[in-house]
């Protein structure tokens, strides 16, 4: 058997039907918006992000799952158009407002989701997709960003299979199916005539995120689902005990960041 011969996209499809991640619905994204904008800002991650993109002759920018518009707002500045896409109304909505507050007006929103027609979408020099690749079927998905660039690619997608890191998930003694990790990616796109860079960033694992138990396990639950009492003590136990390792590199989330020029 040779690599040309593995359909990654099925083998990827396939995955994300078995997994416990389920890909959540634009009403728990729209709950999830206000708790979001409070913290996304201050991320160490946006930072690693943007330094990993050049911006000579970038001039407009399509951000597909944009959220409340941590990465659309720092890079309004560096060009003259954004469009910034999320299928939560009330992303869109703080994102509107924080661009109001920092008097920038190049930002148009549209509220639409991976799986709609984008004929309203609008091109752009930089098409960015990050932490927002959730989808049934990943060649969908690249297809259509590799569609709606006109000069580059660059998303991101968590390492590793899952949204929970290890020792979390052994406190509470919870067994999971994990998700496809990036590495299909790399190879879907391979199988789609494109070469892809592959580069590395982190953002604050959930015990630096978040300021007390309470989100913690909030956040935790989110992911997850439903959580048990006796759950919920282990990861109490964790977050306490884990509060030390706050700000180090013990509790950091690692991301792949994929990007590519088109020809
Ligand atoms: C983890 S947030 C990422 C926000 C921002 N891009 C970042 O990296 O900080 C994921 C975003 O993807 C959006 N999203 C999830 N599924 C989507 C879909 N099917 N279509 C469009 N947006 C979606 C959510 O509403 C949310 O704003």
């Amino acid at each position: 058997m040779k690599i040309e011969d593995i359909n990654f996209n099925e083998m990827y499809v396939n995955q994300k039907k078995e997994t416990t991640f389920k890909s959540k619905k634009k009403e728990s994204w729209n709950l999830k918006a206000d708790a979001m904008n409070k913290t996304v800002h201050r991320s160490m991650y946006n930072e690693e992000f943007l330094n990993l993109i050049n911006f000579k002759d970038i001039n407009s920018l399509l951000d597909i799952g944009c959220g409340v518009g941590n990465l659309s707002l720092l890079i309004a500045p560096k060009v003259q158009e954004v469009c910034s896409l999320d299928f939560s109304s009330r992303m869109l909505e703080i994102l509107e407002l924080n661009a109001k507050k920092e008097n920038i007006e190049n930002i148009k929103t549209i509220n639409a989701s991976w799986y709609d027609e984008w004929n309203n979408v609008p091109k752009a020099d930089l098409v960015i997709a990050s932490r927002c690749l959730e989808v049934k079927d990943m060649q969908m998905a690249l297809e259509k960003l590799n569609n709606q660039a006109l000069k580059k690619v660059v998303l991101t997608y968590k390492v590793g299979g899952s949204f929970l890191n290890d020792d979390i998930l052994k406190v509470m003694n919870k067994k999971i199916n994990k998700k496809p990790d990036y590495i299909y990616i790399i190879n879907i796109l391979y199988n789609m005539g494109i070469n892809a860079s592959l580069n590395f960033i982190s953002s604050e694992g959930r015990s630096t995120r978040y300021l007390n138990v309470e989100d913690f396990i909030k956040s935790v639950s989110w992911t997850l689902g439903e959580i048990n009492e006796d759950e919920k003590i282990a990861l109490e136990k964790y977050y306490y005990d884990n509060e030390k390792d706050k700000n180090s590199s013990n509790d950091l989330m690692k991301w792949a960041i994929i990007s590519w020029d088109k020809a």
